[in-house]
């Protein structure tokens, strides 16, 4: 599959953006992100922060590497400190499952810590740049909930009310409301972008309740077992009763540099507000045992168990298996091909798999 569309080309970044901050840089989302903009961006300065030291990709002064508890506003103020921050992406998070297991950590490190965040990101838009920072925070769909939210729903977002069914999603959508706030005070230009599954997921499997999308891929592709925890067996119908809304990692990767570098002129396609639903695809747990079939053979197949688990089907039933994102097409951001775009995730984990060995 050619990655044409995903129009690095485009990733053009505004003037005021010398200086990029990314926070959860030794995340999944946050180490790829760092590497695909030091790519992109021979001469911008990154500063990544992360509470463990984030990867230190190259020696090269245009990389500063801090660690720093965020829930900590001294450690906040001192990312800043001597820099000109033009841009900010915000990545760092307790996930779902964390946050539902931990309803005080959620908020700690979901709300508090990135409302003092924003704070900062405000003083430093005031005091150093003189003008408003280009902010982009990363939520997530999770934000959607209620009864047009079933694994079997569609959402509109223009007909969708926002009534999050978990911790994690009422803590995204209380920052989304700051930012966007943020933005319509002018103190920054804010921008709330929210993922929808991100496959497939590298390292260890996250505290995320859509963990096993991806686990059910990387596991057994390196010759370790997986469990499925929404089925019984492999004829159970919620194979094909719960499909996920997903994208291809690299895909979500280009659209968060594309939430940086989005002129303003293109909200005049958006909701009215400032958050995006980063485009994704509708794919069954069947589908994705099938690529598994497709790049792992029947020695992959045999890897997978079935095990029920209530907890995370508590939580994959508040989420929605489709959205329409036209809106965000226009708006610049692209979309995985429906038939093919989860095979190429996979294939993209294989070739990462076989560059490692
Ligand atoms: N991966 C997905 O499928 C997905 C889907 C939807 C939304 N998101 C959102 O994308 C963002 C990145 O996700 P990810 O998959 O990379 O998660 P991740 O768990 O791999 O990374 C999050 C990072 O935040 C850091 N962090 C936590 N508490 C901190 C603190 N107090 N101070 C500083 N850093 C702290 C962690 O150390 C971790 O490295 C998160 O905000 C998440 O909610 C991810």
């Amino acid at each position: 599959m050619s990655d044409a569309y995903l129009n690095y080309d485009a990733l053009k970044l505004p003037s005021h953006v010398e200086t990029v901050l990314l926070t959860g840089a030794g995340g999944f989302v946050g180490r790829e992100v760092t590497k695909l903009m030091l790519d992109l961006y021979p001469a911008l300065r990154i500063i990544t922060t992360d509470i463990a030291e984030p990867p230190r990709f190259t020696a090269d002064s245009r990389l500063r590497v801090v660690k720093a508890d965020l829930g900590d506003d001294a450690q906040i103020d001192a990312l800043f400190a001597g820099e000109k921050v033009g841009g900010l992406i915000a990545l760092h998070g307790i996930m779902s499952g964390g946050s539902e297991a931990d309803f005080e950590l959620g908020y700690t490190v979901n709300v508090d810590s990135h409302v003092a965040l924003l704070k900062a990101a405000r003083r430093h838009s005031e005091t150093v740049l003189a003008r408003p920072m280009t902010y982009v925070f990363i939520s997530s769909l999770a934000v959607y909930g209620g009864d047009k939210c079933k694994p079997t729903d569609r959402v509109i977002p223009a007909d969708t009310p926002i009534i999050p069914g978990t911790s994690y999603g009422v803590e995204k959508t209380i920052v989304e409301l700051y930012a966007y706030d943020y933005a319509r005070r002018g103190y920054l230009d804010a921008r709330s972008c929210r993922l929808p599954t991100v496959a497939i997921r590298t390292g260890a499997p996250s505290t995320a309740a859509s963990s096993f999308i991806s686990g059910l891929i990387r596991e057994p592709l390196q010759g370790i077992g997986s469990v499925c925890p929404i089925a019984e067996s492999a004829d159970d119908p919620m194979l094909d009763n719960m499909p996920v809304y997903l994208a291809r990692a690299k895909t979500v990767f280009r659209n968060i540099v594309w939430g940086l570098c989005m002129p303003s002129e293109n909200w005049k396609y958006g909701k009215g507000d400032r958050s995006i639903n980063i485009p994704g695809i509708r794919v069954t747990p069947r589908q994705i045992l099938a690529a598994l079939k497709e790049h792992g053979g029947e020695e992959g197949m045999r890897l997978v168990s079935y095990k029920k688990d209530a907890a995370v089907i508590a939580i994959c039933e508040t989420w929605a298996g489709d959205y329409d994102s036209s809106a965000e097409i226009k708006q610049g951001f692209v979309v995985d091909n429906v038939e093919t775009g989860f095979s190429a995730a996979v294939q993209d984990f294989k070739d990462e798999l076989a560059e490692t060995k």
